[in-house]
């Protein structure tokens, strides 16, 4: 059978050491965000920190809800926000970090399937692929560039 090939690089990193200063910021930020999340329910509080074009810094974090299917994830919180402020072609890099308050988390925590989908549809506004940090509470960074090249190929697309 004659076929094609999809090839994902990403980098798996022990520590910040390699990352600009600026990532290092972001992944800080994104884990201070975890504290504004609304996670009663799963005790899994998940932060997004959001660096846009102009240096800015925007963060979201999990909210929850009793009627659980009404919840929203943090990339998607932080997503919309800027989406709704007419800011969704100038995201550049994304941090998601998460901690628990039943367990340690040391290993990356990476996007639900429905963020991708949203973040794929955020990143073909941008004019360029975003860049992707994602760790636990500690332990290894994975660092990527590309939301629909790595996380989300073939991802839904349509011309209406
Ligand atoms: N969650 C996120 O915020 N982002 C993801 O990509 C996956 C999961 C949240 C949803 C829920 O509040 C908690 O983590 C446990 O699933």
């Amino acid at each position: 059978m004659s076929g094609h090939q999809h090839q994902i690089i990403f980098e798996r990193l022990p520590d910040v050491a390699s990352l600009s200063p600026s990532e290092q910021e972001l992944l800080a930020r994104a884990l201070q965000a975890t504290d504004g999340a609304y996670a009663p329910f799963s005790r899994f509080r998940v932060g997004c920190a959001v660096r846009l074009a102009d240096g800015s810094i925007h963060t979201g974090n999990n909210q929850e809800n009793l009627a659980f299917p009404s919840a929203l994830c943090a990339e998607r919180t932080v997503m919309y926000h800027l989406g709704s402020h007419g800011l969704a072609g100038e995201v550049r890099t994304i941090a998601i970090r998460a901690r628990s308050e039943l367990k340690e988390i040391a290993q990356p925590v990476t996007p639900c399937g429905a963020c991708r989908q949203v973040l794929v549809e955020y990143e073909r506004m941008s004019p360029e692929p975003f860049v992707l940090l994602m760790q636990g509470a500690s332990g290894d960074i994975l660092r990527m560039e590309g939301v629909e090249a790595c996380l989300l190929p073939f991802a839904f697309a349509i011309d209406f």
